[in-house]
């Protein structure tokens, strides 16, 4: 089983999936969510053990799942139960959709392909308002999107007048430690910024602290100096493929004054600074065996890319 079935990767938001069956991608296989009667998250190959169509281009009836082509249905266990084409015959159990193991966790509905050694990431003590920014398609692979998320040396470049400035490039020094399970953190990053968050009317020094949470996903915690707003953002990547992936932000903040639209807004444009830049970036998968040159800034990305070696990552990256 190759690592990366061993962990729980983020497929949608919850609230994304109502009555209809939802088509997503995860390591490169295409699968289906769906709600069962007790509106619990079913998720299943999007592949119907008939004649191969795409079982979310069906639609959920009486708690099942019916296949467009031939109207078979299927449980949430994945058990075929009716094929209307013979109303008397009984399934065996080898009519059997393929099932996969989802959850619901931070906003969004999780699936893994296998065993799922690991928990999805847990974020603990961030401040209670929540916002959840997404759906975005990239074409880049999850790593260099994440890579990305911990880069701090870009901000006067692509976020110039935002979250850097053109007069102050330079990334102070700064120590990589590891979490007891191996997942490296900055506890603290001093950045000055012109504007670092929605409700800051003018530049100040700003806190960071940089934790990555699992191969596909870090969380950033940032605390203005002069004491304004703590700011805590999560990226979660989906891998759909090799070489694109699906990105949700959330953001904890304890700006209980802005608006979700004005803090929605701010986001937004910091991303589409970002997504230009991230997929132009050649190769889309990640190198980990060379290739790329490292200056002493990028020691985060240098821990990122080792941690990565360690988890044993084979997807998206080269
Ligand atoms: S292909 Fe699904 S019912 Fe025939
Ligand atoms: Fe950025």
């Amino acid at each position: 089983m190759s690592h990366e079935k061993q962990w729980w990767w983020p497929l949608a938001l919850e609230e994304a999936l109502g009555s209809e069956p939802l088509a997503v991608q995860l390591l490169g296989q295409p699968l289906v969510l769906w709600r069962d009667a007790d509106g619990q998250p079913v998720l299943m190959t999007d592949r119907c053990p008939h004649r191969g169509a795409k079982l979310s281009l069906g639609s959920v009836q009486a708690g099942t799942l019916e296949c467009p082509y031939h109207g078979w249905r299927f449980d949430s266990a994945g058990h075929c139960v009716s094929i209307p084409a013979l109303p008397s015959f009984k399934p065996p159990a080898t009519h059997k959709a393929c099932r996969h193991p989802v959850m619901a966790q931070h906003g969004l509905l999780w699936g893994t392909l296998g065993e799922a050694a690991f928990a999805p990431p847990a974020l603990v003590g961030l401040p209670e308002r929540r916002l959840i920014y997404g759906p975005f398609d990239v074409a880049t692979s999850a790593p260099r999107a994440v890579e990305n998320f911990l880069d701090t040396a870009h901000f006067a470049y692509v976020h110039r007048g935002w979250l850097g400035e053109a007069t102050h490039p330079e990334v102070p020094h700064y120590d990589v430690t590891h979490t007891a399970d191996g997942r490296p953190v900055i506890e603290s990053y001093k950045a000055w910024q012109p504007r670092a968050t929605a409700s800051s009317a003018e530049g100040g020094w700003v806190t960071y602290r940089y934790e990555v949470l699992s191969p596909y996903s870090a969380l950033l915690s940032k605390q203005p100096d002069d004491g304004g707003p703590q700011d805590s953002y999560t990226i979660w990547a989906c891998p759909d493929t090799e070489d694109s992936c699906r990105l949700w932000f959330a953001q904890y903040t304890s700006d209980n004054t802005s608006s979700d639209d004005t803090l929605r807004d701010f986001q937004i444009a910091i991303f589409a600074q970002d997504q230009p830049v991230l997929e132009s970036q050649s190769p889309k998968r990640l190198p980990l065996s060379g290739g790329e040159v490292m200056s002493a800034a990028d020691r985060l990305s240098a821990a990122y890319r080792r941690y990565l070696q360690q988890c044993g990552i084979g997807f998206g990256v080269c």
